[in-house]
C-alpha cells in the first residue's frame, strides 16, 4: 500500500510530499512538532499532546492554523489513509514560507505536514535485557520545553548512541547532572525504592509519557520524587529507564561502561512498562 502524507490540507503520495525551499522550518528550524502513538487504531493521550502542541506554538508565537477539532479530523484522515492501527503520527507546523530574513515575516501562513506509519513491537531482547545508554555533554539551548524541530544536538547525541552500540544518549550537564535523553525522559529507582525524574523546567521536554507514567506509578503506590539526579547516582541506581511515546518505559541496564545493578531490568521498571502498555491498549 502506498503511503499518503498531509501537506497544508492536501493528501498526497508520500514520495511527492514537498515543502517550499523558503519554508522557515527548512531554513531556520522555525517550527514545532508532535509525535502521537496509535494503539488499536486509537490515539494515545491525544489531548495532552495537542495541549503541548498549542503551547509550543504559543511560546514561538506561531499561529495555530486551524481549530483543534479540524486538526484532529485531518489527523484521523491521515491515519485512516495509511491504515495505521499500531504506530505513530507525526505532525509538524512551521511559521510559514517567506523571503529569508531572521525576524518573523509580517504575514505568514503556518505550514502543516503530517505523516503516519505503522510500527513493529519492540524486540523481546529489550524487555529481557534492557538497553544501553551513552552519555553526551548537554549542549542544548535553554528552551528544551518547546518541542521545536531544532534538533541538531539531539541528532548528534542519537548518532553517538548509534556509534556506541547504544539505544539512547543521555545529556549530562558540566556539573554531572542528567537532564534527559536525546528523545526521551530519564528516570532512576534509588536504592530505597523511590522513583526519581527531573522536575519540569525549561531544561527538559515535558514528556507526555513521563506524566502518564508518573500518574500510573503513583496509582500503584510507588513514591515519585521530581528532582535532578546526577550521573553518579544513576550509575549506582537500583534501576534506570527512559520514557517516550515510542519507547514507552524502556529499561536501561548499562550507562557508558557502568552496568546498572545486576544488569537486568529491575522489577519496578518492568512492572511500570507492563502497566503503560496496558494503558495504551485501553486508549
Ligand atoms: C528531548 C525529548 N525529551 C523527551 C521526550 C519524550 O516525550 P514524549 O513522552 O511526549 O514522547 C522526547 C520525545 O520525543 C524528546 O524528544
Amino acid at each position: 500500500m502506498s503511503r499518503i502524507a498531509y501537506v497544508n490540507g492536501r493528501y498526497v503520495p508520500h514520495r511527492e510530499a514537498k515543502v517550499h525551499v523558503e519554508d522557515r522550518g527548512y531554513q531556520f528550524s522555525d517550527g514545532i512538532y508532535e509525535v502521537v502513538a496509535l494503539a488499536n487504531g486509537r490515539f494515545v493521550d491525544l489531548e495532552p499532546h495537542l495541549d503541548r502542541l498549542e503551547r509550543s506554538l504559543r511560546e514561538l508565537r506561531i499561529a495555530m492554523p486551524t481549530t483543534r477539532a479540524a486538526l484532529v479530523l485531518a489527523m484521523e484522515e491521515v491515519v485512516g489513509r495509511n491504515r495505521v492501527r499500531d504506530g505513530i503520527i507525526y505532525v509538524q507546523m512551521t511559521r510559514g514560507v517567506a523571503p529569508r530574513d531572521h525576524a518573523f515575516p509580517a504575514r505568514a501562513r503556518t505550514q502543516v505536514v503530517m505523516t503516519a506509519k505503522s510500527t513493529k513491537p519492540h524486540p523481546a531482547k529489550y524487555e529481557e535485557d534492557g538497553v544501553k545508554a551513552v552519555t553526551v555533554p548537554e549542549i542544548r539551548w535553554h528552551r528544551c520545553d518547546i518541542k521545536s524541530v531544532s534538533l541538531l544536538p539531539n541528532v548528534l547525541a542519537k548518532q553517538a548512541a548509534r556509534e556506541g552500540g547504544a539505544y539512547e544518549a543521555i545529556f549530562v550537564t558540566p556539573d554531572g547532572v542528567v537532564t534527559e535523553g536525546s528523545s526521551s525522559n530519564a528516570w532512576i529507582v534509588t536504592r530505597d525504592g523511590k522513583l526519581v525524574t527531573r522536575a519540569l523546567s525549561n531544561e527538559i521536554l515535558g514528556g507526555i509519557t513521563r506524566q502518564t507514567l508518573m500518574d500510573i506509578a503513583r496509582e500503584e503506590g510507588v513514591e515519585v520524587e521530581e528532582r535532578p539526579f546526577t550521573l553518579a547516582e544513576a550509575r549506582q541506581a537500583r534501576e534506570a529507564f527512559v520514557t517516550s511515546t515510542t519507547s514507552y518505559a524502556m529499561p536501561v541496564t548499562q550507562i557508558d561502561d557502568a552496568v546498572i545493578a545486576n544488569g537486568k531490568p529491575g522489577t519496578i521498571s518492568r512492572r511500570l512498562r507492563q502497566s503503560y502498555i496496558a494503558y495504551m491498549a485501553r486508549a
